[in-house]
């Protein structure tokens, strides 16, 4: 494996490591992943091919990922997959059915592979669950964003209203207490900081407090 130029920001869902990757790849000029995405495509495709819970069918919805995804300006993010609309990744289905085939080796296994292949030059600013723990263990620089639950859900419902989802405030609390439940009980690259990961509490910052206080510490390493 490479072990070079990676930036991983690791986090429960929406603590921000989405919008935090984004920018900060725009201010290094590096490729980005959002991890998430590609499980939630393979939910998309598990629901829409009406697949069970079997090997057969996880070999079959993986084989069909690459075509459901192009780089675009160096930067990946949904709006550059093909034929899946990004408010249909968001999906109240699309969200727990990706969550539970989050928790199969199989998956993991095969992602972990895809997921590597997305490193290159200049650099990769890689955000998810296990990106500093699993996926790339040397990079150079980790982080991992705390936040409390409530402030996460009020977060997510902004993101909700932004794409017109209905949700009540608390269906969206219980389905995201759930979700963190699994992610940090799995099996499999549960949840959790790498040793050497850089804990950061975001509850009482604005979003360009985070940035800056982030790139403070990248203009140190990088
Ligand atoms: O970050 P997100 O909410 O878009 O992620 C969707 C699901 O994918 C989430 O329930 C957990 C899973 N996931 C994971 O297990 N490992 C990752 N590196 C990224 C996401």
């Amino acid at each position: 494996m490479n072990v070079h130029k990676v930036i991983t920001i690791d986090g429960p869902s929406a603590s921000g490591k989405s919008i935090l990757s984004v920018s900060l790849s725009k201010y290094l000029k590096w490729f980005v992943l959002d991890s998430g995405v590609l499980y939630r495509i393979i939910a998309f495709l598990f629901l829409k091919h009406k697949c069970n819970f079997s090997q057969e069918h996880y070999i079959y919805i993986l084989d069909k990922l690459e075509n459901y995804f192009i780089y675009q300006d160096g930067y990946i993010n949904c709006l550059t997959y093909r034929d899946i609309k990004h408010v249909d990744l968001m999906s109240h289905q699309v969200t727990s059915v990706s969550s539970k085939l989050a928790t199969i080796a199989y998956i993991r296994n095969v992602l972990l592979f895809k997921q590597r292949l997305f490193l290159r030059k200049p650099g990769l600013i890689a955000s998810g669950r296990d990106m500093g723990t699993v996926v790339f263990p040397n990079a150079i620089l980790k982080f991992f964003l705390q936040s409390t639950l409530i402030t996460r859900v009020h977060r997510r419902m902004c993101d909700f209203n932004n794409l017109g989802i209905n949700i009540s405030f608390n269906d969206l609390y219980n389905t995201m207490k759930k979700r963190d439940y699994r992610d940090i009980n799995r099996k499999y690259s549960a949840l959790k900081p790498a040793n050497n990961a850089i804990i950061i509490n975001s509850d009482n910052m604005t979003f360009f407090e985070l940035l800056n206080y982030v790139i403070s510490y990248v203009n140190k390493f990088i």
